[in-house]
């Protein structure tokens, strides 16, 4: 059997705030606010995140599991300090995504799902983001969108990034 994880209190408070949005007896609705705030303190989500997760919520591990591996913004896998997506939909792939998509991988030097040596790079393909319109289109740690990504505005995200990861 996994572990359980040992929570910091604010993701447990985190946690104990979303559950108390729900009926007691429908407390398994928070399941993605719990698995969000454990992403948000370990950068990803371990069977030890999914089986504490399980256990806090009563319910069965594989249903947590179900929603961990269903949903393309939970890290199952261990991930760099920048997670970048790129749509890679068609629209999107029709309006200079493609370019953008090879240029990632030419400058990160990794493809898809990979992460850079220095670990502060992984590279994701993503669906898409409702922003068909700004193609390229990315999206920083599913949070931080970033449009109109040409080969010049990619370097200077990459750049940022570089210089805010080494002053954290
Ligand atoms: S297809 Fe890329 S944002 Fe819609």
């Amino acid at each position: 059997m996994s572990n359980i994880l040992q929570l910091s209190d604010k993701t447990l408070a985190d946690i104990a705030r979303n559950i108390a949005k729900y009926p007691p007896e429908q407390k398994q609705s928070a399941v993605m606010a719990a698995l969000i705030a454990i992403q948000t303190e370990l950068g990803w989500v371990s069977s030890e995140a999914i089986a504490t997760v399980a256990q806090i919520l009563e319910m069965p591990t594989i249903a947590v599991e179900e929603v961990a591996t269903f949903y393309n913004m939970y890290n199952t896998k261990q991930i760099g300090k920048y997670k970048l997506v790129i749509c890679t939909n068609l629209p999107c792939q029709l309006t200079h995504g493609e370019t953008a998509a090879n240029y990632l991988k030419e400058t990160l030097g990794i493809t898809y799902n990979e992460t850079t040596p220095c670990g502060t790079f992984t590279l994701k393909e993503g669906e898409c983001m409702g922003a068909c319109g700004d193609s390229p289109v990315m999206l920083v740690n599913d949070k931080r969108m970033c449009s109109f990504m040409s080969k010049e505005k990619i370097d200077t995200l990459l750049n940022e990034l570089r210089a805010e990861g080494k002053s954290a």
